[in-house]
């Protein structure tokens, strides 16, 4: 078990270097089992979900390794459908190979997928996805799934579900005819993974719209491709709170904010101005104190992003003023707010809000981080707080951040990550 200890006050000051998106490169080593040759994804995080997956592609007779920051697949030793349960328990992402195995070998066989607690996480709109296109489905805790027609359809998720929409993405590539998918998600990642796809040789269009056309192809085109993802808008987020919160300067490449538009929208002039650029950089000078955000709501991309929610609380309780944040994706993602508590903060959930009343200043306490993004929000009040604080449960925190302590530790943070 690891934790680590924060002595909070230090202003950071540098250059950051931001991984390619987590949420990116998991259905994208999915999406591998759909090519004949080799994929090298550039700028790929070392963290503890991506290797979880290539543990997954490896069980099922693929190959998977690190050259460098690069992590190359090969699928075309894959010979397997059923993926085994210790995996698939640990992480949501694993479901979303269904689509991709489909598509390979007509059947798949996976249990429920695991992943952050951070309420229910149900699978139905994938199964009414699949089924609408002739999928037949077992369902207990082992799923079978068997594609019955190959033809193609129209998918109208009721909800635009991040993981569905990838999933009936991966299970139409090779489907003889046009699949539809109506009011499907937009987030930046899916965009990747059409990029990803039709480099492969097969035909998506339209993501980032609502509405994603695939033609069916028999197979990929393409045999070995290099593919490097999106900069993780989420990782990036985290650092311009963390600069929000301690003040200082940090030097982002412009690509790191390019889908991270809902959050500086947030901290606007507030708490950050640009005093430096070129073709490549922002240098972000933060002024100390933030003002408070006042209301804010996630919801689907757009809109503002459910995985900075715990990180943007964290911030908003060193702000000056009240921010009221609804969360309307994950209505129970509020765990971290009694580990907040601690610090002092005034934060209270109200159902699927809370409501933070800003402090000038917040002390050190013992927390412990209870998922990934939570957790990141509890390494944040650490850091801006007075005196030491301890967070438990860094495993969590390492699911989605390449290691984040030497990161901020090369920004100027008093931060050790050590033993329990
Ligand atoms: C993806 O999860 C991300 N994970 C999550 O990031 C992210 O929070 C989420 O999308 C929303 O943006 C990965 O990409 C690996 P959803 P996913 O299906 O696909 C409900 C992080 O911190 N729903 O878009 O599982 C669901 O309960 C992680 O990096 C159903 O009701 O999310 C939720 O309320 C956390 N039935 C809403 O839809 C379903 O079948 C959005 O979930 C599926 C989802």
């Amino acid at each position: 078990m690891e934790r680590f200890t924060v002595s909070g006050g230090n202003r950071l000051y540098g250059a950051v270097r931001i991984n390619a998106a987590k949420n990116s490169v998991l259905p994208l080593i999915s999406a591998s089992i759909l090519s004949e040759g080799k994929t090298y994804i550039k700028n790929c995080p070392k963290i503890s979900d991506v290797f979880v997956m290539t543990e997954i592609i490896k069980s099922i007779g693929g190959k998977a390794f690190f050259d460098g920051d690069t992590l190359v697949l090969d699928a075309s030793t894959v010979c397997d459908w059923k993926l085994p349960e210790e995996l698939t328990k640990r992480i949501r992402a694993s479901f979303f190979t269904v689509g991709a195995l489909l598509s390979r070998f007509e059947k798949a066989g996976v249990y429920s997928p695991g992943g952050c607690n951070i309420g229910k996480r149900p699978i139905d709109i994938h199964i009414s996805a699949l089924k609408t296109l002739g999928v037949s489905v077992s369902e207990s805790d082992y799923i079978s799934f068997k594609v019955n027609r190959r033809d193609g359809g129209k998918v109208t998720l009721k909800f635009p579900s991040v993981g569905a929409t990838e999933n009936v993405i991966l299970a139409s590539v090779r489907r003889k005819g046009e699949v539809r998918i109506v009011n499907c998600a937009r987030e930046p990642e899916i965009v990747d993974l059409q990029e990803y796809l039709n480099l492969l040789g097969y035909k998506v269009n339209g993501a980032g719209t609502d509405e994603i056309v695939i033609e069916g192809v028999e197979k990929p085109s393409a045999r070995d491709v290099e593919f490097t993802p999106s900069p993780d808008r989420i990782e990036a987020g985290t650092f311009l709170l963390a600069g929000a919160m301690c003040g200082g300067e940090i030097e982002f490449r412009r690509e790191y904010l390019k889908n991270s538009l809902n959050i500086t929208k947030i901290l606007g002039n507030n708490a950050c101005k640009i005093i430096g650029k070129n073709d490549k950089i922002y240098i972000i000078r933060f002024t100390g104190r933030t003002k408070a955000f006042g209301k804010v709501v996630t919801g689907p991309y757009p809109e503002f992003v459910t995985d900075m929610q715990p990180q943007l609380a964290a911030c908003a309780c060193v702000a000056d003023g009240v921010t009221v944040i609804e969360e309307k994706v994950f209505p129970e993602r509020f765990a971290y707010v009694s580990e907040l508590k601690k610090t002092g903060a005034d934060i209270e959930v109200f159902g699927n809000a809370c409501v933070i009343v800003g402090k000038k200043n917040i002390g050190g306490a013992v927390m412990s981080a209870g998922d990934l993004r939570g957790g990141a929000a509890l390494l944040l009040a650490g850091l801006a707080a007075e005196g030491r604080s301890v967070i438990c449960g860094v495993s969590h925190i390492d699911r989605g951040y390449e290691r984040i302590d030497e990161k901020l530790r090369a920004l100027g943070a008093d931060i050790v990550r050590a033993e329990i």
